[in-house]
């Protein structure tokens, strides 16, 4: 093949790739996570608000991916399946899950076209439930590795300031929480940093 057709060809086959991906392309798998880093988004029952437990996200070994822990009771039976995403922004102190706004979307995905769990790359980073699994009610106990989000502060896919939404099936949002800092990289025991 000459190399011109050839090229033509790679940039055919990229263009058809980059219609399933974000406008920026496949998320980056992030490898420097701050060992030990420790984030927990605590959900307490509150007004209109069932849902109890937390969700931990934690370093993997070496810093590679993000482990996460959930741990959650409450959630009304036939809500589900429930779908949960990491948000762009926090809760604000009065509690409106509709202002953490957004899925975390740092490669401009967009959530029109689901999210396929065999190419995890090509999802919204913020898009844990479609890259794991959706949760059933009344309780769910459930861990997997994400490669996609971050614990590093500074880069898109850092979630460590932000919050994770709970969705019933019908998209409507049930309970939302800050991650907050649960351990200090390099600390060996719990909060409490040099501030
Ligand atoms: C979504 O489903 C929940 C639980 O079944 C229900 O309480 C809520 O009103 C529904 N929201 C909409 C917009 O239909
Ligand atoms: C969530 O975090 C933000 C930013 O730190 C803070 O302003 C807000 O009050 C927190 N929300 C809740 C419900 O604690
Ligand atoms: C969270 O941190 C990221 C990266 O450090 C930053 O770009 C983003 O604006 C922060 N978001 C909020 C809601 O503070």
């Amino acid at each position: 093949m000459h190399t011109l057709s050839l090229l033509a060809a790679l940039v055919a086959a990229q263009g058809a790739v980059a219609q399933m991906t974000g406008k920026l392309g496949d998320a980056m798998a992030v490898m420097n996570n701050p060992p030990g880093a420790s984030y927990v988004a605590m959900f307490t029952e509150g007004s209109g608000n069932p849902v109890r437990g937390k969700v931990s996200a934690m370093s993997s070994p070496g810093g590679k991916s993000v482990t996460f822990n959930l741990m959650l009771m409450g959630l009304p039976m036939g809500g589900g399946p429930y779908s949960y995403h990491l948000h762009d922004q926090p809760v604000p102190v009065d509690g409106n899950c509709a202002a953490t706004l957004a899925h975390l979307d740092p490669y401009q995905r967009g959530q029109a076209v689901p999210c396929d769990m065999s190419m995890p790359e090509t999802c919204e980073v913020g898009d844990l439930s479609g890259k794991h699994g959706k949760i059933e009610g009344p309780e769910v106990s459930k861990s997997f590795m994400d490669m996609y989000v971050a614990l590093v502060p500074g880069i898109g896919a850092f979630f460590g300031n932000r919050s994770i939404v709970i969705h019933y099936a019908n998209s409507t949002r049930l309970a939302c929480a800050n991650f907050t800092m649960e351990k200090m990289p390099g600390s060996g025991c719990g909060m409490g940093g040099p501030w």
